[in-house]
């Protein structure tokens, strides 16, 4: 821990893992570490950093309003995969965070060592996935180390992420909660820390509410194929050449587990090994129905935003 902070000083961000996703995290104080992230990342400057703080009570002093909905669900959700986002402090959260927005996103990761991090810096750090901008999201430190070096992140090893996908996050206004990305939480865990009255909302992402809610996202290296009807191998056969790839390329099926949670779990490592393994591109099948199912929302909407193409219809002989 006392390396991690020392590197802060060092001018290198840190690997930090989260029960999520690794972050590539700098103090919110440290305007030069902040910036770094945007270069090392190369990300543009529009798409605003998620604010990990170690409990409420920090969260609070980043912020001009916190409405009483969000006590209730930060003593339901916190710490662990749960973002909200709220109308700044501008005294302490910096345009270089929030994109100029005049909100920001804030969570409490539930992993030791990030909130150990945040703890003995005494600071809260903003923190996107440690990936390249656009690229699919780290689970293990390996992954981190394969796109950026030990001279400018000090990497914090954390073991294999147990969630595997982004948290979710949602904006509050009055009597209306919104969820602008979907994760492991979702709106049926939500409801019931509502009262009368009040209603949460999904926000389809494609119309862009918050900079960086782009369509291309998490992409692998190669191209993605998913199905949404069974992927017999004519159809995948038919896709692929969509893509121009050629009649005789081969593609690498991401089987995933039935189980929703582990099927996030994975989800991320299995596009990138299969990425490595020689073939053309990967395919990976959800069949239509699990859009009636809660726990798959976040991880449908993942291999929407890293596909090339969603397949819907099956082939027509
Ligand atoms: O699980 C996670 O949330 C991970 C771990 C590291 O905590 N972080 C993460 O960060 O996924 P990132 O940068 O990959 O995604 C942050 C997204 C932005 O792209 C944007 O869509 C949204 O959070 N965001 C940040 N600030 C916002 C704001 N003020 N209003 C609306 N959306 C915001
Ligand atoms: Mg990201």
């Amino acid at each position: 821990m006392n390396k991690a902070t020392e590197a802060f000083d060092q001018g290198k961000l840190v690997a930090m893992p989260t029960e999520t996703v690794y972050g590539l995290a700098a103090p919110i104080d440290r305007p030069e570490l902040l910036k770094k992230i945007f270069t090392l990342k190369e990300r543009p400057f529009f798409d605003p950093l998620i604010v990990h703080v170690k409990d409420a009570d920090q969260a609070k002093t980043l912020v001009n309003n916190w409405p009483e909905l969000a006590s209730r669900l930060v003593k339901a959700f916190w710490p662990g995969p749960l973002t909200l986002v709220f109308e700044k402090n501008p005294k302490v959260i910096s345009d270089m965070i929030t994109s100029g927005l005049t909100t920001v996103a804030i969570r409490c990761p539930k992993h030791e060592l990030a909130l150990n991090l945040i703890t003995d810096l005494g600071v809260p750090v903003a923190a996107p996935s440690a990936n390249k901008f656009g690229k699919t999201s780290p689970t293990t430190i390996d992954h981190v180390k394969s796109e950026f070096s030990e001279k400018d992140v000090y990497f914090l090893d954390g073991g294999s992420c147990e969630v595997g996908i982004e948290s979710t996050i949602l904006s509050i206004e009055s009597n209306k909660v919104t969820v602008l990305r979907r994760g492991l939480i979702s709106e049926d865990d939500i409801k019931p820390y509502l009262k009368s009255g009040e209603v949460i909302e999904y926000h389809n992402s494609h119309e862009v509410i918050a900079p960086g809610q782009v369509k291309h996202h998490y992409m692998p290296k190669i191209p993605l194929l998913f199905f949404r009807v069974k992927p017999t191998s004519e159809l995948i056969k038919l896709e692929a050449q969509k893509l121009s790839l050629m009649p005789a390329s081969t593609g690498k099926k991401i089987d995933l587990s039935n189980d929703a949670k582990i099927a996030a779990r994975t989800l991320y490592s299995s596009m990138r090994d299969l990425s490595e393994t020689g073939s053309d591109f990967l395919y990976c099948y959800i069949p239509k129905e699990k859009d009636k199912d809660p726990n798959w929302l976040g991880i449908i909407d993942r291999l929407q935003k890293a596909s090339k193409i969603e397949v819907t219809e099956p082939a027509q002989s």
